[in-house]
Protein backbone atom coordinates (compact mmCIF):
# COMPACT_ATOMS: atom_id res chain seq x y z
CA UNK A 1 0.00 0.00 0.00
CA UNK A 2 1.44 3.62 -1.06
CA UNK A 3 0.38 6.67 0.19
CA UNK A 4 -1.99 7.62 -2.67
CA UNK A 5 -4.98 9.91 -2.18
CA UNK A 6 -8.63 10.50 -3.28
CA UNK A 7 -7.19 13.44 -6.03
CA UNK A 8 -4.63 10.32 -6.99
CA UNK A 9 -2.37 12.72 -6.02
CA UNK A 10 1.18 10.60 -4.37
CA UNK A 11 2.22 11.62 -0.94
CA UNK A 12 6.40 11.28 -1.19
CA UNK A 13 7.45 14.14 0.75
CA UNK A 14 6.95 13.87 5.03
CA UNK A 15 7.96 17.42 6.77
CA UNK A 16 8.88 17.06 10.03
CA UNK A 17 8.64 19.47 12.76
CA UNK A 18 11.14 18.53 15.37
CA UNK A 19 10.14 21.07 18.15
CA UNK A 20 7.51 23.62 18.43
CA UNK A 21 10.57 26.50 20.36
CA UNK A 22 12.01 28.89 18.72
CA UNK A 23 14.59 31.67 19.45
CA UNK A 24 12.99 34.26 17.34
CA UNK A 25 9.81 35.51 17.47
CA UNK A 26 8.99 36.85 14.54
CA UNK A 27 5.36 38.91 14.84
CA UNK A 28 3.03 36.49 11.90
CA UNK A 29 4.16 33.58 13.50
CA UNK A 30 4.07 33.59 16.98
CA UNK A 31 2.05 36.19 18.73
CA UNK A 32 4.75 37.96 21.57
CA UNK A 33 3.01 36.88 24.36
CA UNK A 34 3.58 33.47 25.78
CA UNK A 35 1.78 30.71 23.53
CA UNK A 36 2.09 27.33 25.96
CA UNK A 37 5.04 25.69 24.86
CA UNK A 38 5.10 21.55 24.47
CA UNK A 39 6.74 19.82 27.58
CA UNK A 40 9.75 17.76 26.76
CA UNK A 41 7.23 14.95 27.55
CA UNK A 42 4.76 16.02 24.47
CA UNK A 43 7.15 16.44 22.18
CA UNK A 44 7.95 13.13 19.94
CA UNK A 45 11.90 11.69 20.59
CA UNK A 46 13.41 10.89 17.97
CA UNK A 47 13.50 7.33 18.40
CA UNK A 48 9.71 7.62 18.21
CA UNK A 49 10.25 9.98 15.10
CA UNK A 50 12.21 7.28 13.25
CA UNK A 51 10.11 4.47 13.85
CA UNK A 52 7.19 6.22 12.10
CA UNK A 53 9.98 7.70 9.43
CA UNK A 54 10.50 3.83 8.66
CA UNK A 55 6.80 2.89 8.48
CA UNK A 56 6.63 6.03 6.48
CA UNK A 57 9.30 5.08 4.04
CA UNK A 58 7.38 1.63 3.79
CA UNK A 59 4.52 3.60 1.94
CA UNK A 60 6.28 5.84 -0.16
CA UNK A 61 8.22 8.77 1.41
CA UNK A 62 11.12 9.40 0.21
CA UNK A 63 11.84 12.84 0.83
CA UNK A 64 11.88 14.71 4.14
CA UNK A 65 12.05 18.44 5.71
CA UNK A 66 13.02 19.17 8.90
CA UNK A 67 11.34 21.83 10.27
CA UNK A 68 10.72 23.47 13.99
CA UNK A 69 10.18 25.81 15.58
CA UNK A 70 13.88 25.89 15.01
CA UNK A 71 15.27 22.30 14.42
CA UNK A 72 18.71 23.80 15.11
CA UNK A 73 18.12 24.56 18.96
CA UNK A 74 16.66 20.91 20.08
CA UNK A 75 19.81 18.75 20.99
CA UNK A 76 20.99 16.12 18.79
CA UNK A 77 19.86 17.46 15.52
CA UNK A 78 22.86 16.32 14.00
CA UNK A 79 22.89 12.85 15.40
CA UNK A 80 19.10 12.36 14.39
CA UNK A 81 20.07 13.81 10.78
CA UNK A 82 23.01 10.84 10.64
CA UNK A 83 20.57 8.26 11.80
CA UNK A 84 17.72 9.74 8.94
CA UNK A 85 20.32 9.30 6.48
CA UNK A 86 20.97 5.80 7.18
CA UNK A 87 17.08 4.88 6.68
CA UNK A 88 16.61 2.76 3.43
CA UNK A 89 14.64 4.81 1.35
CA UNK A 90 15.19 8.52 2.05
CA UNK A 91 17.16 10.14 -0.55
CA UNK A 92 16.42 13.98 0.09
CA UNK A 93 17.15 15.09 3.62
CA UNK A 94 16.54 19.33 3.79
CA UNK A 95 16.25 21.54 7.08
CA UNK A 96 14.48 24.80 6.83
CA UNK A 97 16.30 27.14 9.90
CA UNK A 98 16.05 30.54 10.86
CA UNK A 99 20.19 31.00 10.17
CA UNK A 100 20.72 32.19 13.57
CA UNK A 101 22.71 29.48 14.73
CA UNK A 102 23.49 28.22 11.22
CA UNK A 103 27.31 29.18 11.11
CA UNK A 104 28.08 27.04 13.87
CA UNK A 105 25.82 24.10 12.71
CA UNK A 106 27.00 23.98 8.75
CA UNK A 107 29.89 21.25 8.93
CA UNK A 108 28.15 19.20 11.46
CA UNK A 109 24.50 19.48 9.21
CA UNK A 110 26.79 18.64 5.63
CA UNK A 111 28.52 15.67 7.80
CA UNK A 112 25.18 14.18 9.12
CA UNK A 113 23.89 14.01 5.38
CA UNK A 114 21.75 17.51 4.97
CA UNK A 115 21.48 17.73 1.58
CA UNK A 116 19.20 20.98 0.85
CA UNK A 117 18.69 24.12 3.29
CA UNK A 118 16.16 26.59 3.49
CA UNK A 119 16.76 29.81 5.24
CA UNK A 120 14.14 32.36 5.95
CA UNK A 121 14.87 35.93 6.02
CA UNK A 122 12.54 38.67 5.36
CA UNK A 123 14.94 41.83 5.44
CA UNK A 124 18.15 42.70 4.84
CA UNK A 125 18.15 45.96 7.48
CA UNK A 126 19.25 45.00 10.93
CA UNK A 127 16.95 46.91 12.72
CA UNK A 128 13.85 46.03 10.75
CA UNK A 129 15.14 42.33 11.25
CA UNK A 130 15.14 43.02 15.07
CA UNK A 131 11.78 44.61 14.92
CA UNK A 132 9.90 41.30 13.02
CA UNK A 133 11.86 39.00 14.67
CA UNK A 134 12.26 40.88 18.17
CA UNK A 135 16.10 39.90 18.41
CA UNK A 136 18.66 41.41 16.87
CA UNK A 137 20.67 38.74 14.69
CA UNK A 138 20.64 39.67 11.48
CA UNK A 139 24.46 40.07 11.12
CA UNK A 140 24.80 36.42 12.40
CA UNK A 141 22.09 34.72 9.71
CA UNK A 142 23.76 36.91 7.26
CA UNK A 143 27.35 35.14 8.41
CA UNK A 144 25.59 31.79 8.61
CA UNK A 145 24.14 31.65 4.83
CA UNK A 146 27.81 33.07 3.80
CA UNK A 147 29.04 29.80 5.75
CA UNK A 148 26.86 27.33 4.12
CA UNK A 149 27.20 29.09 0.31
CA UNK A 150 31.22 28.26 1.51
CA UNK A 151 30.60 25.12 3.02
CA UNK A 152 29.31 24.04 -1.11
CA UNK A 153 25.37 23.44 0.46
CA UNK A 154 23.26 24.16 -3.03
CA UNK A 155 20.80 25.33 -3.90
CA UNK A 156 20.53 27.88 -0.66
CA UNK A 157 17.26 28.98 -0.52
CA UNK A 158 15.81 32.10 1.18
CA UNK A 159 12.13 31.85 2.50
CA UNK A 160 11.02 35.81 2.63
CA UNK A 161 7.27 36.13 3.71
CA UNK A 162 6.38 39.26 1.83
CA UNK A 163 4.39 42.11 4.08
CA UNK A 164 3.16 45.67 2.82
CA UNK A 165 4.41 48.15 5.25
CA UNK A 166 7.56 46.12 6.25
CA UNK A 167 9.42 45.13 3.39
CA UNK A 168 7.47 45.65 0.18
CA UNK A 169 9.83 47.99 -0.61
CA UNK A 170 13.03 45.83 -0.10
CA UNK A 171 11.52 43.19 -2.14
CA UNK A 172 13.49 44.53 -5.06
CA UNK A 173 16.80 44.70 -3.25
CA UNK A 174 16.12 40.93 -2.05
CA UNK A 175 15.59 40.16 -5.91
CA UNK A 176 18.70 41.63 -7.13
CA UNK A 177 20.40 39.75 -4.72
CA UNK A 178 19.98 37.24 -7.25
CA UNK A 179 22.65 38.65 -9.53
CA UNK A 180 25.38 38.76 -6.63
CA UNK A 181 24.53 34.85 -5.59
CA UNK A 182 23.66 31.80 -6.97
CA UNK A 183 20.71 31.51 -4.47
CA UNK A 184 16.27 30.57 -4.68
CA UNK A 185 15.12 33.95 -3.12
CA UNK A 186 11.66 32.75 -2.86
CA UNK A 187 8.72 35.48 -1.64
CA UNK A 188 6.15 33.45 0.28
CA UNK A 189 2.52 35.15 0.40
CA UNK A 190 1.47 35.39 3.86
CA UNK A 191 -0.75 32.72 5.15
CA UNK A 192 -3.40 33.30 8.03
CA UNK A 193 -2.20 30.64 10.61
CA UNK A 194 -2.43 30.63 14.23
CA UNK A 195 -2.81 33.27 16.76
CA UNK A 196 -0.41 36.19 15.46
CA UNK A 197 -0.19 40.21 15.20
CA UNK A 198 -0.31 40.02 11.69
CA UNK A 199 -3.11 41.58 9.81
CA UNK A 200 -4.98 40.22 6.46
CA UNK A 201 -4.45 43.72 4.82
CA UNK A 202 -0.62 43.63 5.44
CA UNK A 203 -0.25 40.70 3.03
CA UNK A 204 1.02 41.42 -0.37
CA UNK A 205 0.70 38.77 -2.82
CA UNK A 206 3.14 37.57 -6.46
CA UNK A 207 1.09 39.55 -8.71
CA UNK A 208 1.91 42.75 -6.88
CA UNK A 209 5.42 41.70 -6.43
CA UNK A 210 5.94 39.99 -10.03
CA UNK A 211 4.87 43.33 -10.93
CA UNK A 212 7.23 45.86 -8.84
CA UNK A 213 10.03 43.01 -9.98
CA UNK A 214 9.28 43.75 -13.68
CA UNK A 215 9.15 47.54 -13.41
CA UNK A 216 12.15 47.93 -11.60
CA UNK A 217 14.39 45.28 -12.57
CA UNK A 218 13.60 43.34 -15.94
CA UNK A 219 11.64 40.50 -17.42
CA UNK A 220 11.11 37.73 -15.14
CA UNK A 221 12.25 34.51 -17.28
CA UNK A 222 10.70 31.28 -16.45
CA UNK A 223 12.79 28.72 -15.02
CA UNK A 224 11.97 25.27 -16.43
CA UNK A 225 9.59 23.58 -13.54
CA UNK A 226 11.51 20.28 -12.50
CA UNK A 227 9.67 17.67 -10.56
CA UNK A 228 11.39 18.22 -6.89
CA UNK A 229 10.71 21.99 -6.93
CA UNK A 230 7.73 21.91 -4.65
CA UNK A 231 5.09 24.68 -5.34
CA UNK A 232 7.43 27.62 -5.97
CA UNK A 233 7.04 29.14 -9.35
CA UNK A 234 11.00 29.75 -10.89
CA UNK A 235 12.07 32.68 -12.64
CA UNK A 236 15.53 34.49 -13.00
CA UNK A 237 16.77 37.60 -14.88
CA UNK A 238 18.89 37.68 -17.73
CA UNK A 239 22.53 37.66 -16.38
CA UNK A 240 22.16 36.35 -12.78
CA UNK A 241 22.99 33.05 -11.48
CA UNK A 242 20.47 33.43 -8.89
CA UNK A 243 16.50 32.77 -9.33
CA UNK A 244 13.80 34.06 -8.07
CA UNK A 245 10.30 32.33 -7.23
CA UNK A 246 6.98 32.92 -5.50
CA UNK A 247 5.13 30.74 -3.32
CA UNK A 248 1.69 31.85 -3.86
CA UNK A 249 -0.53 29.64 -1.22
CA UNK A 250 -3.15 32.30 -1.39
CA UNK A 251 -3.49 33.82 -4.63
CA UNK A 252 -3.36 30.62 -6.57
CA UNK A 253 -3.44 27.66 -5.10
CA UNK A 254 -1.25 24.83 -6.15
CA UNK A 255 -3.22 22.04 -4.36
CA UNK A 256 -2.79 19.95 -6.91
CA UNK A 257 0.70 19.27 -6.93
CA UNK A 258 0.73 18.94 -3.26
CA UNK A 259 3.14 15.62 -2.64
CA UNK A 260 2.84 16.45 1.50
CA UNK A 261 2.61 15.08 4.63
CA UNK A 262 3.11 16.97 7.89
CA UNK A 263 4.33 15.22 11.22
CA UNK A 264 3.77 18.07 13.76
CA UNK A 265 6.43 18.15 17.40
CA UNK A 266 3.71 16.58 19.44
CA UNK A 267 3.66 13.50 16.73
CA UNK A 268 -0.01 14.41 15.17
CA UNK A 269 -0.06 14.06 11.36
CA UNK A 270 -1.41 16.52 9.14
CA UNK A 271 -2.24 16.19 5.63
CA UNK A 272 -2.56 19.72 4.82
CA UNK A 273 -0.98 22.84 6.26
CA UNK A 274 -4.03 24.92 5.77
CA UNK A 275 -6.79 22.42 7.13
CA UNK A 276 -6.89 21.85 10.89
CA UNK A 277 -7.47 18.04 10.27
CA UNK A 278 -4.67 15.48 12.02
CA UNK A 279 -4.20 12.39 13.13
CA UNK A 280 -3.13 11.18 16.12
CA UNK A 281 -0.02 9.04 15.62
CA UNK A 282 1.50 9.86 19.16
CA UNK A 283 -0.88 8.30 21.34
CA UNK A 284 -1.27 4.50 19.76
CA UNK A 285 2.81 4.98 18.96
CA UNK A 286 2.95 5.21 23.22
CA UNK A 287 0.21 2.55 23.50
CA UNK A 288 2.21 -0.11 21.35
CA UNK A 289 0.35 0.28 18.27
CA UNK A 290 1.80 -2.55 15.82
CA UNK A 291 3.50 -1.08 12.00
CA UNK A 292 0.32 -2.34 10.48
CA UNK A 293 -1.81 0.07 12.94
CA UNK A 294 0.51 2.60 12.55
CA UNK A 295 0.54 2.55 8.38
CA UNK A 296 -3.27 2.66 8.68
CA UNK A 297 -3.02 5.97 10.22
CA UNK A 298 -0.79 7.16 7.99
CA UNK A 299 -2.95 6.20 5.03
CA UNK A 300 -6.05 7.65 6.45
CA UNK A 301 -4.07 10.81 6.49
CA UNK A 302 -3.92 10.65 3.00
CA UNK A 303 -7.37 9.88 2.22
CA UNK A 304 -8.49 12.79 4.56
CA UNK A 305 -6.29 14.98 2.64
CA UNK A 306 -8.02 17.67 0.97
CA UNK A 307 -8.58 18.55 -2.82
CA UNK A 308 -7.49 22.26 -2.19
CA UNK A 309 -7.07 23.97 0.88
CA UNK A 310 -10.29 26.69 2.20
CA UNK A 311 -8.25 30.03 2.37
CA UNK A 312 -8.12 32.25 -0.99
CA UNK A 313 -7.21 35.72 -0.75
CA UNK A 314 -10.73 36.81 -0.82
CA UNK A 315 -11.80 34.74 1.80
CA UNK A 316 -8.98 34.25 4.52
CA UNK A 317 -9.68 32.33 7.76
CA UNK A 318 -7.63 31.46 10.18
CA UNK A 319 -6.34 28.24 10.43
CA UNK A 320 -5.82 27.31 14.61
CA UNK A 321 -2.99 25.26 15.45
CA UNK A 322 0.34 27.27 15.26
CA UNK A 323 2.66 27.32 12.24
CA UNK A 324 5.73 27.19 15.24
CA UNK A 325 4.32 23.24 15.72
CA UNK A 326 3.08 22.45 12.29
CA UNK A 327 6.37 23.28 11.14
CA UNK A 328 5.78 25.62 7.93
N1 LIG B 1 2.67 32.71 6.26
C1 LIG B 1 3.64 32.50 5.32
N2 LIG B 1 4.85 32.04 5.62
C2 LIG B 1 5.14 31.81 6.91
N3 LIG B 1 6.25 31.37 7.50
C3 LIG B 1 6.03 31.29 8.83
N4 LIG B 1 4.76 31.69 9.13
C4 LIG B 1 4.19 32.03 7.94
C5 LIG B 1 2.91 32.50 7.57
N5 LIG B 1 1.96 32.68 8.47
C6 LIG B 1 7.46 31.03 6.75
C7 LIG B 1 8.72 31.27 7.50
C8 LIG B 1 9.64 30.18 7.00
C9 LIG B 1 8.74 29.15 6.39
C10 LIG B 1 8.84 27.82 7.07
O1 LIG B 1 7.43 29.64 6.50
O2 LIG B 1 9.28 32.53 7.24
O3 LIG B 1 10.51 30.64 6.02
Amino acid sequence: MKLIDSCNRILNYLRISITDRCNLKCQYCSPRHLIPKLSHEEILSYEEILHLVRIAVQLGISKVRITGGEPLIRKGVHEFIQELHQVDGICDISLTTNGVLLKDNVDALIAAGLHRINISLDTLDPEKFMKITGVDAFDRVWEGIQKAYQAGLSPIKINTVALRHFNDFELEDIARLSFAYPFHFRFIEYMPIGMSEQEMSDSLYTPEIKQRLTDRIGELIPVEHQITDGPAERFRFEGAPGEVGFISAMSHHFCHTCNRLRLTASGQLRSCLLSDHQEDLKTPLRGGASDEALSAIFLNAAKMKGVQHGLTADMPVRVSGQMSSIGG
